[in-house]
């Protein structure tokens, strides 16, 4: 049972929905990511928190109050047979009996969860960090919604793939905004750079940790715009996002990140976060217990 779907939990291999659902038509949908660790939901409120603004960002009434949520999340986990996991959580405005973009009346969401085993980075890519290319954004003007229209975050993260890459950060007029699947942060003379949360930006929860963690450890840090030659001569680059955590980039377009010694390899200020964002995520995690 690692499925639920419309108030029954399920195989997912069962989870059946109409082809008329809008999300299918219309990508007319929002959803969330959240990793699971020892079977205990990492900053789970943060996520439910996120979701409610992407509902609202679409107009689309939460069907379940937060508890209503927790419970089925807790059901799925411990109905799952691997510990660690990603669970998924997908909202539609439902299905009608005809194709009419305007929102349908008397229809219900479609609620759609589905958890599966997290797959985090490989040793080697901790280690070495990743390869990245750059793209033009050419997403719409909501980034800030975590919505299923991710046509250009798919085509994005195809064009990483194709060049042997792990992700493509996209810049938006000549400013860095974000991975097709991730946050972004640069680190320049000392200083941990963000670009600010505004709608070029999902606003990651691993973004807001990362934040939180350089101001509880008095880490230099600043949310600012950051230019695109700001990004090529940074010290140091990394990704994050609730799967890949905190994840050196080597590379962008081929060139190595940094410079000297450290010239394409993680260095030191990602690796220091990265300790931290591990000590408080097993700190938090085992600290709920399962
Ligand atoms: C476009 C985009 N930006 C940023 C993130 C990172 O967000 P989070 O840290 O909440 O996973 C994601 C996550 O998938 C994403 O799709």
């Amino acid at each position: 049972m690692t499925a639920y779907l419309n108030g029954q939990f399920m195989p997912l291999s069962e989870a059946r929905i109409s082809p008329l659902d809008r999300g299918f038509l219309y990508a007319d949908g929002v959803y969330e990511v959240i990793p699971v660790y020892s079977r205990c939901p990492f900053r789970i409120d943060e996520h439910l928190r996120r979701m409610q603004s992407s509902l609202d960002g679409i107009r689309l009434p939460n069907p379940h109050s937060d508890d209503a949520w927790r419970a089925i999340i807790r059901r799925l986990i411990a109905a799952a047979e691997f510990a660690d996991q990603t669970l998924y959580i997908q909202i539609t405005r439902g299905a009608d009996l005809r194709r009419d973009p305007t929102f349908p009346k008397g229809v219900a969401p479609t609620v759609f969860l589905f958890t599966a085993p997290l797959v985090r980075p490989t040793p080697e890519q901790r280690q070495s960090g990743v390869a990245t290319i750059t793209a033009q954004d050419i997403r719409w003007a909501r980034c800030d919604l975590k919505t299923v229209a991710l046509l250009p975050n798919v085509l994005m993260r195809q064009l990483a793939a194709d060049a042997g890459c792990v992700e493509t950060i996209m810049l938006r007029d000549g400013f860095l905004t974000e991975g097709s699947a991730s946050n972004v942060f640069v680190v320049k003379d000392g200083i941990i750079l963000a670009p600010p949360k505004d709608q070029r930006i999902l606003p990651g929860i691993t973004y807001d940790l990362v934040l939180e963690l350089a101001a509880r450890h008095g880490a230099p840090h600043a949310v600012r715009p950051v230019n695109e030659a700001e990004l090529r001569s940074a010290d140091e680059l990394w990704i994050t996002s609730s799967t890949k955590e905190v994840l050196p980039i080597a590379t962008l377009d081929g060139q190595p990140v940094g410079h000297g010694a450290l010239a394409g390899k993680p260095g030191p200020v990602t690796g220091q976060m990265h300790a931290w964002y591990c000590a408080f995520r097993d700190q938090v995690t085992r600290g709920a217990g399962a």
